[in-house]
């Protein structure tokens, strides 16, 4: 099985403030993950704990102070070049990854504009109806704009952003957390879904361990800057190895 993200002991450190109320906090300690492709790592933890560091730091766009980083099988540094479309993140507010005064069929299409630049208008419009149609939205829903769609639709149309390069890897961060309930299980499901016909790996990343159960085959615990413990998914719900990750499952 071929591994599309592998981060070994890696570490990262704020500072903050001036002078004498300089302050040092470590976000990441000695962090080691792996995703495999097709597979799902979900990272948990409470707010503070490190996870969406350790996200920023898989999309290449934080570098650690110390230890590697290493997306599809290269420095997670040459986001840029490599693997340029090759990932991806879908956040919490979809409002970050698509502007307001764009048409969504445009917002969609841009990744495309990078990654592929010898695609043709036309076929570009075709991806842009077919990722649609994959997301559960109609090809009409291209000519909106954001703010005529609901919460669900909006983060629908972030996966469809996302998707249009085919990456191999995606982090999703608190992607979920801002929908109500009902609206969440919709986007968990079709993740699961998505899945299977494109076959990504991903880092799902959520404070809610019910999302996480939802979607995850292996999780990962954080607690102030470092990993607890990684399980396979059904290990972890039915014998979590540590105490922490047992206190976290008894407020599920
Ligand atoms: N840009 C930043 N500057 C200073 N400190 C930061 C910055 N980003 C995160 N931190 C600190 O690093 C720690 C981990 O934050 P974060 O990765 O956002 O956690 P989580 O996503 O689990 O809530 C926290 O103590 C946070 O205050
Ligand atoms: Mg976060």
């Amino acid at each position: 099985m071929t591994t599309v993200l592998k981060m070994s002991d890696v570490n990262v450190t704020f500072t903050s403030g001036w002078g004498r109320r300089r302050t040092r906090s470590r976000a990441m300690k000695d962090v080691t993950l792996e995703v495999e492709a097709g597979r799902t790592l979900g990272v948990v933890g409470e707010s503070g704990s490190g996870k969406s560091t350790t996200g920023s730091v898989a999309l290449g766009l934080r570098r650690p102070d110390s230890g590697t980083v290493e997306v599809l099988g290269r420095p997670a540094a040459e986001r840029g070049r490599a693997l340029r479309g090759r990932v991806q993140a879908v956040l919490q507010h979809p409002h970050w990854s698509l502007n307001p005064r764009r048409r969504v069929g445009v917002s969609v299409r841009e990744p495309l504009a990078v990654a592929a630049r010898r695609l043709g208008r036309e076929e570009q419009r075709e991806r842009v109806v077919r990722i649609l149609e994959q997301v559960g939205l109609d090809a009409a829903t291209a000519d909106r704009y954001p703010h005529e769609l609901s919460g669900g639709q909006r983060q629908r149309v972030s996966v469809a952003r996302a998707l249009i390069t085919e990456p191999g890897f995606i982090v999703f961060d608190e992607a979920v957390s801002a929908l109500d309930v009902s609206v969440q299980s919709q986007i968990l499901e079709l993740i699961r879904e998505l899945q299977a016909s494109h076959t990504f790996g991903a880092l799902f990343i959520s404070h809610d361990l019910a999302a996480v159960r939802r979607v995850a085959d292996t999780i990962a615990v954080m607690r102030h800057g470092e990993v607890l413990e990684t399980a396979p998914a059904e290990r972890f719900f039915t014998d979590p190895a540590h105490e922490y990750s047992r206190r976290l499952l008894a407020a599920l």
